[in-house]
Order: structure tokens, then C-alpha cells, then sequence
């Protein structure tokens, strides 16, 4: 057995909704790491999935009128869903899990069972706090302003019988896990867990881990009416897709520990905590590492759905292509903290480093190389010595890019891979190739040298930029004419491996550059008309809970009144003036902010509702005796505004009640 073996992980996935760029940056990460790992000569376990069952799904498909095995179904596997999405990222997953596959949910059920049995989940009733977009249970001492600790959001109360799981037991375990072990990265998340949730008051809590208030999860078969929670079944995928308590796989011996689980640091509590104490209580051996990515804003604001503001990975990838954008979320942000996304650090990322670093380094090189030696240079190959800075930075390039791809610091990495990029182009400058190919005879093979340079340099930095981007890679060693001997691992600690011979050409523009304003403008424009297809369709005003009791509303006298007279108040922009018949024999003057919804002419005759009986006001210095009444409510992000217009047969007058 090869014992250079390799697991890991993303989180699965909630299939509530589209994936936007947040969720992609995990995956993409996972995946550089992944063929890293590859490259490196490992056999390599990438696990990726989806997390289907909890009351949030059962709610939307609920709204949507479907099953909720339909409502998953139609977001993992139909086109634009998150199948489609991670094929068009390029992710070489080894394998899918579901949590609704019949494997894991038998498994499932047969931990749950066993964890009864031992004497780590009982029964018990929970009353608490619970936070139903994140499917989280709180204390009261958890919440933060009385709100959900993760996401912000209200909570509410719950009260039922439940299972629960005795991670209080694990807790002294769980702590020295996490203190004295490099268990959990980055460092920083480490006194946050500890401190949060087992060193706080009351010490750490026991889970409660079913429920009975909806039924979308994995039935506890021996209690009906009891479902799994949705964590201790999404946990135990890292798992159960390597065939733990089932049949389907038979991996776990070589796979299990894992060696790193990537998370958002959102749900590195779970991770942290739970997950560790649910194995200690099965008795299994602990996952090697876990780390704790940072978030991507947009534009400085937390991306959401209801805020319309996350950014669609398809748009993008069609506007600039896969590898520029799998390169981008890893080049801009350090993975441990959180990153702020703009369109412009976007397009000036592919910009500087794409098109005029690398871009320009591969295409300047072949085009050289082709315009002075017809693509093939002759066998003097390099000049050792004269050359030393150059050829020094790439040969130890290797070791500087492994030791931070094994911290997970994709970012470093690539800053070591474009420090030496624009090294080259910097040698290009000063060798001055086209200055030497004015007198080929007394220059030639110096230019072939400096040409051969140029080519292994971008050689070595294509094999390691290909766990990043690996369609582009693959185009520059066609370029270079680089055969698969020479784009290994090992070919990538050595200088002077690209055989004489081999056959150079200029192809297709790896990067083509972006107009930066103009691009930005149409990105907006997209962005904004996305937003506003994301917005509901319609929006109702909030109802009022407080009860208005009749006496009170009797009060407030409403009539039908005729317009007389109608026009613009001036210097306002929202002021119409209405001169009105209220049926007393004395014109009324009223004065309404509806200027942006009507034009004056086309109210003078019209029957409208007012209430009459307000204190009068000075607005713009015009009495105002009342106001129109008018019926309000919000389309796709609009507002929208009616005066109410009653039937002629009404006269002016007329008391409403
Ligand atoms: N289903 C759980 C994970 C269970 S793992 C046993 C879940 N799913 S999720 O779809 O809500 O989130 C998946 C991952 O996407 C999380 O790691 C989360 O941190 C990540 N992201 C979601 N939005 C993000 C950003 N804006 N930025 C970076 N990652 C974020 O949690």
C-alpha cells in the first residue's frame, strides 16, 4: 500500500439555494490542496458532498411546493446546481456523499444506536433558544443581544423532548485537544473555542442531537418521531463516505484519520468540539487537522442572499475564465482570515499578475524563441554562472512553495512562484534578447541560453501553478513544449531537464488584459440587475402586532373627497397640493408627498379617501388639513404607491366606515 496517502475534505454543502463565491472559495482551495498532494505523489482522498436533511430545507421546499427530496435533488443535480458548479470550477473531487444516500443514512442511524447504548446520548427535554437558519441550538448565555451568536439573526424559543449527547464528559479531553495539540489552525481560533465553549460559564454544554418539530432527517428507528440533528448526521459524512457502518465503500482503513478538514470559520465549532467528542465517544482515532478558513465579504459587507449581494462563480468564470478565478481567491486572500472581494481587485489581479506577469513572461519567451530559432533552439543550453540569481531562485523554488503549501498558505506559495516570475521577466530586460539577435553569428548561442532560461523558468513555476490552475498549465507546457516527463514533482527541483529539441510555440493568449473602467462598469451594471432579479417579487408591509381597540379607531375620521384642483408645490420634488371638495360647502387644502407616482392633471376629478380629522401641518410653508390615503408595497425591490380612488357613485363627503 502506498503510504504516502492523503484525505481531505470539504464541508458539504446546503442545497437551500444557489452556491455563490464564498462557498466556491472553500472548494477551490480543497482542490489546489488536493492536487498538491497529487503532484506530490500521493494518493489522494478528496471528499466533497451535500448536506440535505434539517427543518430549513423541509421549509423551502415546503414554499416550493415540493418534496424535499425534490427540492434537493433539483438544486445538487440539475443544471447550474451544485454538481454543474463544481465541474465547471474544474474540482477533482474523488467522490460526492449525499446525506440523503441510503448508505449513510443506515449508518446513521446505526451510530446514533450505538452512541444510546453506550450511555452518551439520553433522553432528556430541551428548552432553549434555537436559531432556525443555522439549525443551531443556543443558551441564553450564548446569544449575543439576545440574537444568534453565528449569523445575527432572531431565535426562537424551543421547548420538546429530545436526545441528547453527553459532551460534557468529553470536555477536559475536547480542551486538551484542542490546547496542547496542532489539532486546530489557525492558531488564533484555538482560545475562542476554548474559552467560548468549554471554559465559559456552566462549562460545555451536552448537544441536544434529535428533534421532533419537523421530520425531514434520519429517523431514530427506535424512537418515532424523532430525527437526527442535522450536525451529528452532517459530521459523520467524513466517514461514512469511506464505507464506516456501511457496505458501499471500503476506504476507511486507508483513509481514516483524515488529514485536514477544511471549514469556514463559522462552523468551526462543530468541527472543533463536537465532531472530536462524538469520535472519542465511538472510539475512533481523531482527525489530523482542522482548519479554520477566513470569510469573503463583498465590497466590506457580509455576502447574503437577502442582502443580494453574493457574487455568482458562473458569471465570473465566463466572463474571465476558470483558472483566473481559482487563481484570484487564492493569490488575494491569506486563507486563515477573512478577504474582501471587489470586482476591481478582481480584474487588477488578472490584470498584474496574469496578463502582465505570467502572461507576458510565457508569451514574450515562446514568441522569441520562435521568431529567432524557428521554435527549436539549439543544444547550447545554459550559461551557469552568468546567470546564477536567476537560475538559484528556481531552483529552490520548490522547497519555499512546499513549506508553505503544507501550512495551507496558498498565498505565500504563489508570491513565491511570481517573485520568481518577475525575476525572469526581469532577466529578460536586461539580457536584452532582441539587441543580441541583431548579430546572430557572434550571439547566437548566448541568446539560445538566455531563451533555454526563460523556458525552464516558466517550466518549473507551470508545474507548481498547476494544483491552481490547471487548464492554463496545461497550455503553457504545450507552449513550451514540455512533455509530461518533465511537469512532475520531481522535474520540479531540477534545472535543465527540458531537453534540447523540443518544439516552441506561440499559442493563443494565456490572460488577455481587461479594461479595467470599462469592465468595472459593465461587472456593476450585471451585479445590480441580478440583485433586483434576486429581490422578491412583492413585498407587503409588516402587519402591526399592537391591537388598536375600536373606540380608538372610531376616531379617525375617513371621507370620500373630490379633486378640485391639483398641482406641483414649488421647489419640492415630492409635494403635490390638492384642493379638494370634502362635501362641507369649504374647499379642503391637503398636501401629499406622491409628486415621483402622479402627475397633477391626471388626479383633478378623481374621488380619493382622506382622513380629515388630523391636526393640520405646515409643510413648505402650505397648511396641509389631512391626508390622501394611499395602499403601499415593494416589487422586486421598488416601491409602489396607489391613492385610493373610489367609485364616482361615492359623493364627495361621504363618511367611510
Ligand atoms: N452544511 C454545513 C457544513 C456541514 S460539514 C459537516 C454548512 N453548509 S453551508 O453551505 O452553509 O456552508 C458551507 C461552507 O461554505 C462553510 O464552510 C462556510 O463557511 C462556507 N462559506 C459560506 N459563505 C462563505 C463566504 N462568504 N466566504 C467563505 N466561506 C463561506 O455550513
Amino acid at each position: 500500500m502506498n503510504d504516502k496517502r492523503f484525505y481531505i475534505t470539504t464541508p458539504i454543502y446546503y442545497p437551500s439555494g444557489k452556491l455563490h463565491i464564498g462557498h466556491a472559495y472553500c472548494t477551490v482551495a480543497t482542490d489546489a490542496m488536493a492536487r498538491y498532494k497529487r503532484l506530490c505523489g500521493y494518493d489522494v482522498m478528496f471528499l466533497t458532498g451535500t448536506d440535505e436533511h434539517g427543518q430549513k430545507i423541509e421549509d423551502k421546499a415546503k414554499e416550493a411546493g415540493v418534496t424535499p427530496q425534490a427540492f434537493v435533488d433539483n438544486i445538487v443535480a440539475a443544471p447550474g446546481g451544485v454538481l454543474d458548479l463544481w465541474k465547471l470550477m474544474n474540482i477533482s473531487y474523488d467522490r460526492f456523499i449525499r446525506t440523503t444516500d441510503e448508505y449513510h443514512v443506515a449508518a446513521i442511524q446505526k451510530i446514533f444506536k450505538q452512541m444510546y447504548d453506550n450511555g452518551d446520548i439520553y433522553k432528556g427535554s430541551y428548552k432553549g433558544k434555537y436559531c432556525k437558519p443555522c439549525e443551531s441550538f443556543w443558551t441564553e448565555s450564548q446569544l449575543v443581544d439576545g440574537k444568534c451568536p453565528d449569523c445575527g439573526r432572531e431565535v426562537m424559543d424551543a421547548e420538546e423532548e429530545a436526545y441528547f449527547f453527553r459532551a460534557s464528559k468529553y470536555a477536559d479531553r475536547v480542551r486538551d485537544l484542542l490546547l496542547n495539540t496542532d489539532f486546530l489552525e489557525p492558531k488564533s481560533r484555538v482560545h475562542e473555542m476554548v474559552n467560548n465553549f468549554i471554559d465559559c460559564e456552566g462549562g460545555l454544554q451536552d448537544l441536544c442531537v434529535s428533534r421532533t418539530s419537523f421530520t425531514w432527517g434520519v429517523p431514530v428507528d427506535f424512537d418515532p418521531g424523532h430525527v437526527v440533528y442535522v450536525w451529528l448526521d452532517a459530521l459523520f459524512n467524513y466517514m461514512t463516505a469511506l464505507g464506516y457502518q456501511n457496505d458501499k465503500y471500503n476506504d476507511l482503513e486507508k483513509f481514516w484519520p483524515a488529514d485536514a478538514h477544511f471549514v469556514g470559520k463559522e462552523i468551526v465549532r462543530f468541527h472543533a468540539i463536537y465532531w472530536p467528542a462524538f469520535l472519542m465517544s465511538m472510539g475512533l482515532p481523531l482527525p489530523k487537522k482542522l482548519y479554520g478558513h477566513g470569510w469573503l465579504n463583498f465590497n466590506g459587507d457580509k455576502m447574503s442572499k437577502s442582502k443580494g449581494n453574493v457574487v455568482d462563480p458562473h458569471l465570473l468564470s465566463q466572463r474571465y475564465g476558470v483558472d483566473a478565478l481559482r487563481f484570484f481567491l487564492l493569490r488575494s486572500f491569506p486563507f486563515g482570515s477573512d478577504g474582501n472581494f471587489t470586482n476591481e481587485l478582481l480584474i487588477q489581479t488578472i490584470n498584474n499578475d496574469l496578463a502582465n506577469d505570467l502572461g507576458n513572461l510565457v508569451s514574450r519567451t515562446t514568441a522569441m524563441a520562435e521568431k529567432y530559432f524557428g521554435g527549436v533552439l539549439p543544444e547550447e543550453k545554459w550559461a551557469e554562472g552568468r546567470d546564477g540569481e536567476l537560475t538559484d531562485m528556481v531552483k529552490g523554488l520548490r522547497a519555499r512553495y512546499e513549506a508553505q503549501m503544507e501550512k495551507f498558505q496558498f498565498q505565500n506559495a504563489l508570491e513565491e512562484i511570481f517573485k520568481v516570475i518577475q525575476r525572469a521577466n526581469k532577466y529578460i530586460d536586461e539580457n536584452a534578447p532582441w539587441v543580441l539577435a541583431r548579430e546572430m553569428e557572434a550571439n547566437g548561442a548566448r541568446l539560445a541560453a538566455v531563451l533555454y532560461n526563460l523556458l525552464e523558468a516558466v517550466r518549473v513555476c507551470a508545474v507548481l501553478l498547476t494544483p491552481f490552475m490547471p487548464e492554463s498549465c496545461g497550455k503553457i507546457f504545450a507552449q513550451i513544449g514540455a512533455d509530461q516527463s518533465v511537469q512532475d514533482w520531481d522535474s520540479a527541483a531540477r534545472w535543465g531537464v527540458l531537453p534540447a529539441g523540443v518544439s516552441v510555440s506561440k499559442g493563443e493568449t494565456l490572460f488577455p488584459r481587461i479594461d479595467l473602467d470599462k469592465e468595472l462598469a459593465e461587472l456593476e451594471r450585471i451585479q445590480e440587475e441580478a440583485q433586483k432579479a434576486a429581490l422578491p417579487e412583492l413585498e407587503v408591509e409588516p402587519f402591526l402586532e399592537e391591537p388598536v381597540d375600536f373606540d380608538t379607531f372610531c376616531k379617525s375620521d375617513f371621507r370620500a373627497v373630490k379633486v378640485k384642483a391639483c398641482e406641483n408645490v414649488k421647489k419640492s420634488a415630492k409635494l403635490l397640493k390638492f384642493t379638494l371638495d370634502d362635501g362641507s360647502g369649504t374647499d379642503r387644502q391637503i398636501l401629499s408627498g406622491i409628486a415621483m407616482y402622479y402627475k397633477p392633471e391626471e388626479l383633478v376629478g378623481k374621488t380619493l379617501v382622506a382622513i380629515v380629522n388630523l391636526p393640520p401641518r405646515k409643510m413648505m410653508g402650505q397648511e396641509s388639513q389631512g391626508m390622501l390615503i394611499s395602499a403601499v408595497h415593494t416589487e422586486k425591490g421598488e416601491e409602489r404607491l396607489h391613492l385610493l380612488m373610489v367609485d364616482d357613485a361615492i359623493p364627495a363627503g361621504a363618511k367611510l366606515c
